[in-house]
Parts: structure tokens; sequence; C-alpha cells
């Protein structure tokens, strides 16, 4: 299968090198070059670190089946096309529609939208029926669930299709048949996130995280968590759900967020990573 992946930020490159690693042909596109430069090098070291643990033999093989595209207009003849942009409405808006405009009539195209209605964005599309949701979590190459996500106008052979897809690359999928703001996960996790901040003032980070690391037995803490995806993507997720009635902020993210603090990507949120 040929794959066109529109975003090379946390997730576009992690969902490229998924891609790759199941043995597709990914290219990979983003307005921003040194972008493109960063998700190269971070696959890079992935992949080399899946093959000091054995599970993959050779890096540049899977290395070689990633190439940059140099525009939206290249993923024509692609079979699938999978927008992972930044989570807001209006940019993958435009990213879709650009490319849904160069696709060919067999292409499935698929968000990676962590929080915004399926149904909304295939406004966007100019053949809705084979437009999907396909959400991977942070990081994709390690968290084996994908939440499919049905909308209003996605057909069910497309919909089958997606899902055949996720399995085909040794991942859990989640069919989600109810195409609500935040789908499953986030509607909880945020509530997770909501409920951890609601608690700061009274206890501190290292104590909550604590809790759930050792306690609730949590993988990573929650504001460690929060760090990880990313403080800037988490605002973004609760200004998208806020709009469609569903409010889960964590205010002191704004803050955060405000003085430049992102999480692990930047070297600092909760926690300081430099
Ligand atoms: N590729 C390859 N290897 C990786 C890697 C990657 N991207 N990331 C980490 N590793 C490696 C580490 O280098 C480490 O290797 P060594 O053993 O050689 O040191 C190994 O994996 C284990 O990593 P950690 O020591 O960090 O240990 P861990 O056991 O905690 O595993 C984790 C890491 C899988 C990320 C785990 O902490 C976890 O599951 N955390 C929760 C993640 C989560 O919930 N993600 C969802 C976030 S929400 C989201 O993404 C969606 C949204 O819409 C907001």
């Amino acid at each position: 299968m040929k794959v066109g992946v529109l975003g090379a930020g946390q997730m576009g490159s992690g969902i490229a090198e998924v891609f790759a690693l199941a043995g597709h042909r990914v290219g990979i596109f983003d307005v921003d070059k040194s972008q493109i430069e960063k998700a190269l090098r971070n696959i890079r070291w992935s992949v080399e670190k899946l093959t000091e643990k054995g599970k993959v033999k050779d890096v540049e093989e899977v290395m070689s089946r990633i190439e940059v595209l140099p525009g939206v207009e290249a993923v024509r003849g692609d079979d699938l096309i999978l927008e992972a942009v930044f989570e807001d409405f209006n940019v993958k808006i435009d990213v879709l529609r650009k490319a849904s405009e160069e696709a060919n009539d067999e292409s499935i195209i698929a968000s990676n939208t962590s929080s915004i209605p399926i149904t909304e964005l295939s406004r966007a599309v100019r053949m809705p029926a084979r437009f999907v949701g396909m959400h991977f979590f942070n990081p994709p190459v390690l968290m084996p669930l994908v939440e499919v996500i049905r909308g209003d106008n996605t057909g069910p052979i497309y919909f089958n299709r997606a899902i055949d897809i996720v399995r085909g690359l040794g991942k859990t999928p989640l069919p989600v048949r109810k195409d609500v703001p935040g789908f499953v996960v986030n509607r909880i996790l945020f509530r997770i996130f909501n409920a951890a901040c609601g608690l700061l003032g009274k206890y501190t980070v290292e104590q909550i995280d604590s809790v759930a690391y050792y306690e609730l037995g949590f993988p990573m803490g929650i504001f460690m968590l929060l760090d990880y995806t990313g403080l800037d993507l988490n605002l973004s997720i609760s200004k998208e759900v806020a709009k469609r009635g569903l409010r889960l902020e964590c205010p002191p993210v704004e803050t955060l967020v405000k003085e430049g603090k992102k999480g692990t990507k930047s070297g600092a949120g909760f926690y300081n990573w430099a």
C-alpha cells in the first residue's frame, strides 16, 4: 500500500514509522522543512531502538520506505492519505480540502484528529464516504490501540477497510460508531487530566503523579503524561471539545503554554526536562 502522511509532528512522524515498519511505502509532508528533518531523525532513532531489541532487522530497509513529499499534491495516487496536522479545526479543514482534491477516486482519506467529530471534518472532503477517523496514540510505535471512527457520511465498506488496515499494522482497532467530540479515549483521559488538575494546590504534581503511578498502576504519572503528549496539544483538544459543549480544561496548562512550556518537546512543562 502507498500511504501519504500530512504533518510531520510527533504524531505524523510516529504514524509514518508504523506504516513503514509494516512494509508500506510512505510519503510524508510538512510545510515546515525543519519539522521534516526532525521527524526523520526521530524515526531513525526509534527504528534503531527497535533493532537493538531484535524487533527490526534492518534500519536502512525501513528508512528506505519513507520519502519526503514536495507538496500536498504528491499524495495523488496514494491508497491511504492520513492527515496528522495540528489539532485545529481550520488547519485540518484546509489540509483535508487540498488533499481530497488531489486524491484519486480510490483513495481512503483519514484524519488522526484526537477530538473533532469526523462528520464535521468530512464537509471539507471531496469523497466523504471514503473519509474516516484513524486516531493513533503517542508514541504510535509502542501504543497498540487505534480508534477508527465512523462519521455520518463514512461508507461502511471504507470503515471496515480502515479497521482492516489498522489490524494489518499489528495494532488493535477500536471501532467508534458514535462520532462525538473526543471519541472514546480522550473523553475518559481528559476527565482524568481534569480531575488531577483540580487537585493542584492541595497536592503537588509529584504527589499526584506518585499516586497515579504507584497506587493506580498507570504507566506514567498524569502530569508526566501531559508533558509527554504535549501541553499545546492538550490545550487545543480542550478548546476544540469546549467549542462543542464539553468543558474539560486544565487552567494551569494554558498558563504553561503561554510561557512557552509545552512539555518534553520544549524542555519544560509541569516538569523540567532540560
Ligand atoms: N520508539 C522506540 N522505542 C521507544 C520509544 C519509541 N518511540 N519510546 C520509548 N522507547 C523505548 C525507550 O527508549 C526504552 O528503551 P530502553 O529499554 O532501551 O531504555 C523503552 O522503550 C521503554 O521506555 P521507558 O523506559 O520510557 O518505559 P515505559 O515502560 O514507561 O514505556 C511508554 C514507555 C510505552 C510510553 C509507557 O510509559 C506508556 O504507555 N505511557 C503512557 C502513554 C500513553 O498513555 N499515551 C497516550 C497519550 S494520549 C494520546 O496520545 C492521544 C491524544 O489524542 C492526546
